[in-house]
């Protein structure tokens, strides 16, 4: 693997104290991190109700980093023009919700955002064959979605070698995510498996210094 370029960290706001959502946000702003990761999760494709558009509405009148946003629901494509007045820079929807899955890749793309597919631990790399090259970003997801602080399932790495060498030996530019259970253990083997980004929600937000742990995930460099 060629790739020696900066890992690109996106914090989770699941695990931020939604008290003082200004004030994570803002703590954001001021870190090294790259995106700022949304989890809209809607109680049908997941067994849990986290938030919507119009807190990522407020949130986006003062973040700083661009918005990146996991759609944890059924029917997406219904919110898609939503989620871009919101102000979502990136739209991830999950293999598994989208009976048209093309369809859904063009329309984000179409509305001015970076467009990501998700799959969940069960869903195989290879089903990506057809559709990788209408994505921006493969987000692999790394726990069963639905909640944070759950643990890393470590045949995640093998599906990240997987789909690193099916991006680039196409010669893509695809990002792949990772998400759950990104720790300061395991970054680095997450990121020498392929990861371009790695999401973060506990490992950053109960951090008592979170800027420092940011700044560290950085650091994690491919070979
Ligand atoms: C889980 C979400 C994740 C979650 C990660 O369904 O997609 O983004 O916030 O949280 P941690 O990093 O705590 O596992
Ligand atoms: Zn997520």
């Amino acid at each position: 693997m060629l790739k020696k370029k900066d890992t690109l960290i996106a914090p989770s706001l699941l695990a931020s104290n939604f008290l003082e959502t200004g004030s994570e946000v803002q703590m954001i702003n001021d870190s090294a991190a790259d995106w700022l990761h949304l989890d809209v999760m809607d109680g049908r494709f997941v067994p849990n109700i986290s938030f919507g558009i119009p807190v990522i509405r407020d949130i986006h009148r003062v973040a700083q980093k661009p918005l990146d946003v996991h759609l944890m629901i059924v029917e997406p494509d219904q919110y898609a023009e939503a989620f871009k007045q919101a102000g979502a820079d990136h739209l991830t929807v999950h293999y598994e919700a989208c009976t048209h899955l093309h369809r859904s890749l063009q329309l984000i793309r179409s509305l001015g955002m970076k467009a990501g597919v998700a799959i969940n631990p069960h869903t195989p790399v290879l089903l990506l064959q057809d559709i990788i090259e209408d994505a921006d970003i493969v987000l692999v997801m790394s726990v069963n979605p639905g909640f944070g602080g759950q643990s890393f399932i470590p045949r995640t790495y093998e599906k990240l070698r997987q789909l690193r060498r099916m991006i680039d030996d196409r010669g893509l530019d695809t990002l792949i995510e990772v998400d759950g259970g990104v720790t300061m253990e395991n970054a680095g083997e997450i990121v020498a498996a392929g990861a371009d980004v790695l999401v973060a929600g506990n490992t950053v937000f109960s951090a008592p210094d979170p800027r420092e742990v940011i700044g560290k995930l950085k650091g994690e460099k491919a070979n």
